[in-house]
């Protein structure tokens, strides 16, 4: 039976043509440094972001942690957003097991942290109350305000208030390739300003497993140690990587069919009466909606009710819905999840 499952672009499976690659891939052991296939990913990586090295890891919250690890020791603060993954959805790894303590500062609804506030937040230097700053974190694109890309422009600036003060900026770029397409930039110039990010190869890229994470070549080397010590050094990694390879030599151009089913859910839900959606929000491929007071459903229902059309869709609360289009949701699964919602709230 096949679902449209729109809870996530996590629940993406692996293409036919990864599925080969996986069958075919060229491996070794990766913690000797001997898995070509890992190589040559950690090296396609690192040029299409623009950086010296890179570094395969299980997951995005495995490379943010290993970031943050490599960045700061005890003691030591992170500004990040307060609606940031890393602060939020990561378990407090960074606290647990890095003794790193998160400054949080507002998400504004754009996306970004307001250059005052992370400002306001850098502690003064030599004053021993205080745990010393030494890493800035951005999201992109941000997730918990709907998707939204930040610029190339307010990245910059968050860069140079982070050289300014002698900071690190660090960016859990999760999806940075939907932020790039959206924003019509190179994704390397998005980043510039970065010492570090980590971005995913699963989610809208479809691989089954893995992130890379990016930076310079000092900074992987001390990067991979800490993968090692919370036991992510992997062996015949290269079954992964070969995966992540097609990812982004194939799926990274294809993104903007995602914002366009996006587009046509978002502007599918806007004409409906009992949907309150903000148009403006929807940037990339994510449409977060709400039912109107007066709907007598609850998210949840509605969401059970939507099983008996094959739709998944995750309820963010009592009200509230998150729809993520990806590789495995055509124009035609949208035009489907919009005549059920119809019928359902009819
Ligand atoms: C913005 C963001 N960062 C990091 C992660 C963590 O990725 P993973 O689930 O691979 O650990 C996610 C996961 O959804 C995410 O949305």
């Amino acid at each position: 039976m096949k679902w449209i499952d729109l809870r996530s672009d996590t629940v993406t499976w692996p293409t036919d043509e990864m599925r080969r690659a996986m069958a075919e891939a060229e491996v070794g052991d990766d913690v000797f440094g001997d898995d070509p296939t890992v190589n040559r990913l950690e090296q396609v990586a690192a040029e299409r972001l623009g950086k010296e090295a890179g570094l395969f890891v299980a997951s995005g919250t495995m490379g943010n942690l290993v970031a943050m690890l490599a960045h700061c020791g005890r003691g030591d603060e992170v500004i990040l957003g307060d609606q940031a993954h890393t602060f939020v959805y990561e378990a407090g790894g960074i606290s647990a097991l890095g003794g790193i303590h998160p400054h949080p500062v507002p998400v504004l609804p754009d996306g970004t942290l307001p250059l005052d506030a992370i400002r306001a937040a850098i502690r003064p230097l030599g004053n021993t109350h205080f745990p010393p700053t030494r890493l800035i974190a951005l999201e992109n694109t941000q997730g918990t305000v709907g998707g939204i890309p930040l610029s190339k422009a307010y990245t910059d600036s968050v860069g140079a208030l982070a050289r300014e003060h002698g900071l690190s900026l660090h960016i859990d770029g999760a999806r940075i390739f939907n932020a790039a397409t959206a924003l019509g930039v190179d994704v390397a110039a998005l980043v510039e300003a970065a010492d570090s990010v980590t971005f995913c190869l699963s989610k809208g890229l479809c691989a089954p497993v893995g992130s890379v994470l990016v930076g310079s070549r000092e900074f992987i080397e001390r990067a991979r140690r800490m993968r090692k010590i919370v036991g992510g050094g992997m062996r015949q990694a290269g079954v992964l990587a070969a995966a992540g390879l097609v990812a982004l030599e194939h799926m990274t151009d294809r993104l903007h069919e995602d914002h366009e089913n996006a587009r046509l859910l978002a502007e599918g839900l806007a004409e409906m009466p009992q949907i309150e959606i903000n148009l403006e929000s929807v940037q990339t491929n994510m449409v977060f909606f709400g039912l109107k007071d007066d709907v007598p459903l609850s998210a949840p229902q509605l969401s059970e009710r939507l099983k008996a059309h094959n739709i998944l869709l995750l309820p963010l609360n009592a009200r509230r819905f998150r729809a993520v289009t990806h590789y495995w949701i055509r124009p035609e699964d949208v035009i489907w999840v919009l005549a059920s919602l119809q019928k359902e709230l009819a």
